[in-house]
């Protein structure tokens, strides 16, 4: 039997050492590989896993050290379902999260992990969420029987020999384990997407900050530092620390005189963050420039100097592939031109990939993401639609220069948006932090294919926060009021809307690039030089308060896309009610003296309410 001995001399830390001992004792391993992070470990893994058949390597000519993975139509996005929160208590849980008791999941996953790495090799991973040293940061290690979580980890995280040197003697880290969950019988062979096709359970264990998953390979269930530590474990230590750990891009706007400002925001799963966080401005917009930091999470803290910093804890981007383009996206297009991984997208003819929604016409024959002969009449889709690329930050080319500073960048202005065809307006700044954190709380979308789920209905999810939050919603809205207490001035916080439609289903916003607009009047207002009017939900900007050079958008256009209907937003209000009668245990008591407010301000207001026309455009 494998023990100690498979554990690297370097390795310092006694808790490290106890608990990879212990699992190799569980799992059962045929071999066990300590990840250094290497250049070199990563090309042999890539090469063993299209020797197995997980990868293809892409048309080196085309993409160059780019590859493909198809997985099991069983495991192609996160599985909400089978996640849950097993705090002490299932109070502390809260109604939004699945909970079973700790001592029972973990008899639970114990059987099922005893053995599961049978005639598999375990790999150690050791990574850093956030710039390796930072006092943002914090390491885990993942034990994984997956190659395809490792490459995938070596892209996302910052990972290998420099964490364990920078662990030492510590016991601080937060341990993950992961398994396919298929153990290989002597002489079974292997198939290309091992998972479990019916047993799956992603299991967080917020007091001991551990992290169990069991089945699964897709992204969201398998890269652990991702959503399940640098989200669910970690808005639990920062609910203990006093930080906040968020589902929000960061991005840094430049204006021509060269100032910069930092914004993050929150948008549910696949709902454009990564175009927004690579945006780029029309020309006609000159002087003006946005950077990414980061695409999908943000670490925030409160600084000695009254602000509030962030940091990207990531290192990659793991992006939904459809409907990425020249056009939408044409920084993402770019970042993925070479040393990707691709998975559920089609391989064409040529040995590159394609997705519906890429530039030009369709090819005139594909494989599909299930390895099927696709053509553009076939009637199925040929990448699936929560397909993904992993790519390293680094080879974004709007990527901010200050994108791993360990001290983070100061955080303006906050940023809310939800997928919402009808009711919420495409941009308002609440009153206030506490009518921010309302708004942001009652935040409503309509279903994506990220997660199982019925595609359209609206679901409340509370600044995006709802599949990703390790403790009571209740208690999470109280951190974020306590939060805004510790600034002199707290961000500015702003709810955005790309998504209306009109009354024929047509979007009232072209999005994209020309979010800039919206955004530009966003950091204008939180650096105290854009104007606005006050309408019933907080401040609004005019017609004349957009830049809208090189736009053809219409003082009409604008009316319709910034309404707001008395009685649609009564019924509005009515459904928070729901939310808030699910949440009142820990429900704090500035939510109800916000609704109550909010809702004298609509019944004043006139039936349909939009921004006055002062009649200028500026140009
Ligand atoms: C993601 C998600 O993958 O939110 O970022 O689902
Ligand atoms: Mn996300």
């Amino acid at each position: 039997m494998l023990a100690t001995n498979k554990i690297p001399p370097h390795v310092k830390s006694a808790r490290l050492k106890t608990w990879v001992t212990e699992m190799i004792a569980l799992c059962k391993p045929a071999d066990v590989h300590w990840c250094d992070g290497s250049q070199e470990e990563y090309d042999d893994l890539c090469e063993q896993l299209v020797a197995a058949g997980t990868f293809k390597r892409l048309n080196p000519e085309k993409r160059p050290g780019s590859f493909l993975a198809w997985s099991d139509p069983s495991d192609v996005a996160r599985v909400e379902d089978r996640t849950y929160i097993c705090s002490t208590k299932k109070e502390d849980a809260g109604p939004t999260n699945n909970w079973v008791d700790p001592r029972e999941m973990k008899a639970t996953l114990t059987k099922l992990f005893d053995g599961s790495m049978t005639g598999r090799t375990m790999y150690v991973i050791p990574f850093s969420m956030g710039p390796i040293g930072s006092n943002i940061s914090y390491i885990g290690y993942e034990i994984t029987d997956s190659p395809y979580v490792v490459v995938n980890m070596k892209l996302m995280t910052r990972m290998g020999r420099q964490v364990d040197e920078a662990l030492g003697e510590s016991d601080v880290f937060v341990p993950c384990l992961h398994s396919v969950g298929m153990p290989l019988s002597p002489g079974q062979k292997d198939i290309s997407w091992p998972c479990n096709p019916t047993v799956k359970y992603i299991v967080h264990f917020p007091e001991e900050r551990l992290i169990w998953s069991y089945g699964s390979g897709y992204g969201g269930n398998a890269l652990l530092g991702k959503k399940c530590l640098a989200l669910r474990i970690a808005s639990v230590i920062g609910r203990d620390e006093g930080w906040m750990a968020e589902h929000m891009l960061i991005l840094g706007v430049t204006d021509p005189k060269g100032r910069k400002t930092y914004v993050a925001a929150a948008f549910p799963s696949a709902c454009g963050k990564t175009n927004f966080a690579m945006l780029i401005p029309p020309k006609e917009i000159e002087g003006w420039k946005v950077s990414t930091i980061g695409d999908d999470i943000a670490w925030l803290k409160p600084a000695s100097d009254g602000k509030l910093y962030a940091i990207n804890p990531e290192a990659g981007y793991f992006g939904v592939a459809p409907g990425t383009n020249y056009k939408t996206n044409p920084n993402a297009m770019r970042t993925i031109e070479k040393n990707t991984i691709f998975t559920n997208v089609a391989l064409t003819d040529d040995g590159d990939v394609w997705w519906e929604g890429m530039d030009g016409d369709p090819p005139a024959h594909a494989i599909d993401w299930q390895g099927k002969e696709w053509t553009p009449d076939c009637g199925r889709k040929a990448a699936h639609p929560n397909s993904r690329f992993t790519v390293h930050a680094s080879q974004n080319p709007a990527i901010d220069p200050a994108w791993e500073d360990p001290k983070g960048v100061p955080i303006s202005a906050l940023i809310f948006g939800g997928r919402r065809s009808t009711v919420t307006p495409l941009v308002y700044q609440p009153l206030s932090w506490a009518f921010g954190v309302y708004a942001a709380a009652t935040m409503g979308s309509e279903m994506t294919a990220a997660a199982f789920g019925n595609i359209g209905e609206v679901r409340r999810d509370p600044m995006a926060m709802v599949p990703f939050c390790g403790y009571h919603m209740g208690t999470y809205f109280n951190h974020w009021f306590h939060m805004g207490r510790k600034f002199p001035i707290p961000p500015r916080i702003f709810c955005v809307n790309w998504f209306r439609k009109d009354k024929d289903g047509k979007f009232l916003w072209p999005g994209f690039g020309e979010n800039m607009r919206v955004l530009k009047w966003i950091v204008e207002r939180a650096n105290g030089s854009a104007r606005a009017v006050e309408g019933p939900l907080g401040y609004a900007p005019t017609y004349e308060d957009l830049d809208w050079r090189g736009s053809d958008f219409t003082h009409e256009q604008f009316e319709e896309v910034m309404s707001v209907d008395r009685a649609e937003w009564m019924k509005e209000i009515l459904s928070h009610d729901e939310l808030f009668i699910k949440l009142y245990d820990r429900l704090p008591k500035e939510i109800l003296s916000v609704r109550d407010l909010l809702l004298s301000g609509l019944y004043r207001s006139p039936n349909r309410w939009q921004p006055p026309d002062y009649g200028t455009v500026n140009s």
